[in-house]
């Protein structure tokens, strides 16, 4: 099972327009991965509706994004014309486009599919990744994040790690396929990387209820 498509009817319907780049993103791409110019290939996965492109275009590198809905893609090209043949339409998780990239991002995209899709985008990531290329995630989804044990909101368990939500769900509803993490898990489906880097954010509401996500670092072994 690949690309939801529930996100198609989300931007179809002018929803998740999220417009600035995330700040999480920002910080771990200039500790970690600084750009070095213009020959820099960078290759975002899940672009969404392209709140980092201008962080990127700003440091002046090499840009290629892919996204599974043609609907935020087509308004991307529209936006960017100059990177008319940089935008994709593209199941991540059954291919990325050709060549090799020094970093491959994901900011809150790989955790909206079941554990067989990102098991088989990770390796789709490791072969697009030049031998010192880097990966970057932002906002995986953690155990810790209420819905994970949130029986009410929960439609089908897809598998251990993998639920899809109703409209009792305060952050995933009809959004497909969302997959959450604990440490081991992480370790697991990185196998042929050496994670660093690992932040565990758990944010409390102050009712109680979680949102929790893993920020890290992935270097092929
Ligand atoms: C939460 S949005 C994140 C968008 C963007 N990365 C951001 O930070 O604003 C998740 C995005 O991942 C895309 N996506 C999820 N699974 C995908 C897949 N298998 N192939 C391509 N795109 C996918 C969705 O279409 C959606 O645009």
């Amino acid at each position: 099972m690949g690309f939801s498509t529930e996100w198609e009817q989300q931007y179809a319907s002018s929803n998740h327009l999220s417009r600035w780049p995330w700040s999480d993103l920002v910080s771990y791409v200039m500790r970690h991965a600084r750009p070095t110019g213009s020959g820099f290939k960078v290759l975002e996965v899940g672009c969404g509706a392209g709140a980092n492109i201008p962080f990127f275009l700003s440091l002046g590198v090499d840009y290629t994004a892919v996204d599974g809905s043609a609907s935020t893609i087509n308004n991307l090209k529209q936006a960017y014309p100059e990177l008319q043949d940089a935008l994709h339409v593209m199941d991540f998780s059954k291919e990325l486009p050709a060549g090799k990239f020094d970093l491959i991002i994901d900011r809150g995209a790989i955790t909206h599919n079941d554990t067989q899709g990102i098991t088989s985008t990770i390796a789709n990531i490791y072969a697009s990744l030049t031998d010192q290329g880097k990966f970057i995630g932002i906002d995986w989804f953690s155990t810790r994040y209420s819905d994970f044990n949130n029986a009410d909101a929960c439609i089908e368990q897809v598998d251990e790690w993998t639920r899809t939500f109703n409209a009792k769900s305060r952050s995933f509803a009809n959004l497909g396929n969302v997959h959450f993490s604990d440490k081991a898990h992480l370790e697991t489906l990185f196998s042929d990387f050496t994670l660093s880097n690992l932040q565990h954010k758990i944010i409390e509401d102050g009712t109680g209820w979680e949102l929790a996500s893993y920020n890290f670092v992935a270097d092929k072994k």
